[in-house]
């Protein structure tokens, strides 16, 4: 009986895989026209990642049942195109946490990052693809490691996504103890903005009205690409097919382009608004931003005063992670680790 459904299963994927072929040519003719990143074979080959992960979770929950309840674990996603300047930090951060975190590393192709051979954080680097702003490739590549993570470990129960400019402000006993301290459902921390100013430009930026009419202007909403999800969000996303053929279309307006900002947000208030805490743990300095970049404090900024007043949040927990540090910043964060950004 259950390799019947599984045959059935199978079969349906494969007539819907090849009519979606079909049904995106066009599309996919249009847009690579206009430099878009994403070709109809990577679309597929991270539709079948996607369904093995889905599967893979519903086969795994009558494994756990039957057993222990095993420690929740929190899949930490770098998400990175140059290099991971504070590998050093986030080593000592994981330290003598073996049993509670998972680390998946999205290293573009032209990134310098090698493999952590001598790394005590056994890192896994899952295959990755060129990412760009102003295209969905980022939203691909955090689909791809959330997938990733929850194939790869049942016991992942949160996934957070950093960057290689992301440090954390708090230990690691700190994020794990607030994260699964409450016995209700969990919820996940991702920004969700509405009544944004550049809100009507963001949502015409393939178009006018191009994403009616999956998506209505009343529900588009906006929020730090930097995101904790509980996973059963994390698997709202990856199953999630129907905002993905709008998003993935390239925009007109490149300047009102950040597709990462607007996938996870309007998909989590669409489906599950009271679950989600609508604000992120990532603080992030916007003030004199360029271009934008948000601020990014160099080596002369650190101080633990730096640190505590980053921490502080307006809403019900204190931040967890903050960005951007330049590279220089690495020793003098180093040397406050201990004293100031694990204490708490
Ligand atoms: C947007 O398009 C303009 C003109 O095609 C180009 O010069 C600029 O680099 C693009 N910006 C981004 C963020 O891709
Ligand atoms: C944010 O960045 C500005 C510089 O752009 C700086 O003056 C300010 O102190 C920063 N705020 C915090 C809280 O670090
Ligand atoms: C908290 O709210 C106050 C008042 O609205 C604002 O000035 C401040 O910047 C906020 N702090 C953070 C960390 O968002």
């Amino acid at each position: 009986m259950f390799s019947s459904s599984t045959l059935v299963y199978s079969l349906s994927l494969f007539i819907s895989i090849s009519l979606l072929f079909f049904l995106l040519s066009p599309h996919i003719l249009l847009s690579s026209s206009r430099h878009n990143l994403l070709s109809t074979a990577d679309d597929l080959e991270d539709l079948s990642l996607f369904h093995r992960a889905a599967v893979s979770t519903t086969n795994n929950r009558r494994l756990i049942s039957l057993s222990l309840i095993p420690p929740p674990k929190i899949a930490f996603l770098f998400l990175t195109n140059s290099d991971l300047s504070f590998l050093p930090l986030w080593e000592s951060f994981f330290q003598g946490h073996e049993d509670l975190y998972n680390v998946y590393i999205h290293a573009d192709p032209t990134s310098t990052v090698s493999p952590l051979i001598d790394s005590s954080i056994n890192a896994k680097f899952i295959p990755a693809r060129k990412t760009a702003r102003a295209s969905p490739t980022l939203i691909s590549a955090e689909r791809r490691l959330l997938a990733s993570a929850i194939l790869d470990d049942p016991n992942n129960l949160y996934f957070a996504l950093v960057s290689q400019h992301c440090i954390p402000l708090h230990s690691f006993s700190y994020i794990h103890n607030h994260l699964f301290s409450s016995s209700s459902d969990q919820q996940s921390f991702i920004e969700i903005l509405s009544d944004e100013p550049f809100l009507p430009k963001r949502y015409n930026a393939r178009g006018d009205n191009a994403m009616l009419p999956e998506i209505r202007y009343e529900d588009f909403r906006v929020g730090s690409q930097f995101f904790v999800l509980a996973k059963r969000h994390a698997l709202m996303v990856i199953k999630e097919r129907k905002l993905w053929r709008k998003f993935r279309l390239p925009c007109f307006d490149n300047e009102s382009c950040y597709p990462e900002e607007h996938y996870f947000p309007t998909l989590l208030s669409l489906e599950d608004p009271k679950g989600c805490s609508h604000f992120t743990l990532t603080r992030v300095n916007w003030t004199g931003s360029v271009g934008g970049h948000p601020h990014t404090y160099g080596a002369s900024e650190v101080s633990p005063h730096l640190i505590h007043s980053l921490r502080r949040s307006n809403s019900s927990l204190d931040y967890f992670f903050a960005r951007k540090f330049s590279p220089d910043s690495l020793q003098p964060l180093m040397g406050i680790a201990d004293a100031v950004i694990f204490r708490d």
